[in-house]
């Protein structure tokens, strides 16, 4: 290859990735839930590292963390996301992001930009602690005002509060700029078992599942447990359980070969053990490539709900939390990540992501590719999340090819 796009420094994006994951460090993985202390510190030293790459930088009003080369007039703009999950892996997300730094920083240390940089973005709260995808919908500028003035976390903070106990209230919010931005691409970890079966070091994404998030919620009245009998108590709790195996029972009738869902996040109210619960709230997500396989589960738990309160003693309600609809990658980046691949002579197979991703919402105004690498034994979201530093390095170098490629086409 004549140029040195590629030529990242694989030694340093570990260091990188390692000096990140001590921000918020929990066992062998990371607990850095939006805007906490530990994501803002992470913030602030990602923006000085983009800086000491020699990047124009800035933090949005969001909390976007945004490095753009100087003095280019295209790039192909990498990014991901620094926020985990609680009790979260080192390189969901992270890994993306720092991908991004290195092949920008090696590019501007190469001088090699006659056809164009690179920039890189960390988007804020990808993990949904306040707001599905905040930073990538904001940056696409598909963020309503009223998702900022409602936003909450599951423990009942503002994001209005968050935003400003962090700083970043009031700030510029980064924007995709069409004219500068040729291409998206994201790396990620794969989060699933498959390419360490299939023996793969690159998956190369097709397209990313639909998701839907729903919130139910159960009035019902407390009581003292043990003097009133079964057939006088109002059990939010019980309702919830019931509604819960209920809803259960109808995903599988309707499920397809890729359907998911998960009962993430429950609560009951006041929550003792002699008490009979007043309230309850259920979280539940469910992902397939269809719409209608999705419309076809909401429906089920609305019925579900319909069933609550023609019980008549426990009151129901559900709504819609979020519906992330199913994308497709952009097929000539499907190609290029896939030819990158085989320069390094690394098998790659081509797969859908059953996880959400920025990408899904960049997707749909930009050419947009993403990358997998394998997990270890398939565990994401928990600190056991780990990918060998061998395919870490290996995924950087495939991406960087694949920037030169875009950039020279
Ligand atoms: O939930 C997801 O798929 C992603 O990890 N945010
Ligand atoms: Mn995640
Ligand atoms: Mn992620």
């Amino acid at each position: 290859m004549g140029s040195t796009y590629s030529e990242i420094n694989g030694p340093r994006l570990l260091a990188d990735l390692r000096t990140l994951a001590r921000f918020g460090k929990e066992g062998q993985g990371v607990n850095r839930l939006s805007f906490s202390p530990e994501d803002i510190e992470a913030r602030a030293w990602l923006r000085g590292r983009m800086r000491d790459a020699g990047l124009n930088t800035q933090i949005d009003g969001v909390g976007n963390v945004f490095g753009q080369t100087p003095n280019v007039g295209r790039t192909v703009l990498i990014g991901s996301h620094t926020d985990t999950v609680p009790n979260g892996g080192w390189l969901d997300g992270a890994m993306g992001v720092i991908y991004g730094l290195e092949i920008a920083r090696a590019m501007i240390e190469a001088g090699s930009l006659r056809d164009g940089g690179v920039d890189v973005i960390s988007f804020a709260d990808e993990e949904s602690t306040y707001v599905v995808t905040l930073g990538s919908r904001s940056f696409v500028g598909e963020l309503a005002d009223s998702e900022i003035t409602e936003g909450k976390s599951i423990v009942g903070e503002t994001l209005v509060a968050a935003l400003e106990r962090a700083g970043y209230a009031g700030s510029a919010r980064a924007a995709l700029d069409p004219g500068r931005h040729t291409a998206y691409l994201e790396a990620h970890i794969e989060q699933g078992p498959r390419l360490e079966a299939e023996g793969k070091r690159i998956g190369v994404v097709t397209s990313i599942v639909g998701m839907r998030g729903m919130e139910a919620s159960f009035q019902g009245q407390a009581d003292h447990a043990g003097t009133t009998p079964m057939r006088l108590r109002k059990d939010a709790g019980a309702a919830l359980f019931a509604f819960a195996a209920e809803v259960t029972a109808a995903f599988e009738e309707t499920s397809a070969a890729d359907t998911v869902w998960n009962f993430g996040h429950v609560v009951f109210e006041p929550g003792a053990g002699n008490v009979v619960p007043r309230a309850a709230r259920l979280l539940i997500e469910y992902r397939d490539p269809s719409e209608g396989v999705l419309d076809a589960m909401e429906t089920a738990v609305l019925k579900a709900a319909d069933r609550v309160n023609r019980e008549g003693k426990v009151v129901a309600e559900t709504h819609r939390s979020f519906s992330l609809a199913p994308v497709a990658m952009n097929p000539n980046l499907v190609q290029c990540i896939e030819d990158s691949a085989r320069h390094y002579k690394a098998p790659a197979v081509r797969m859908p992501s059953g996880a959400g991703h920025d990408a899904m919402h960049l997707a749909r105004h930009l050419p947009t590719g993403m990358l997998f690498i394998p997990s270890i034994g398939g565990r994401s979201h928990d600190i056991a999340e780990d990918t060998s530093e061998e395919d870490i390095v290996l995924g950087a170098q495939v991406l960087a090819r694949a920037v030169e490629a875009i950039l020279a086409a």
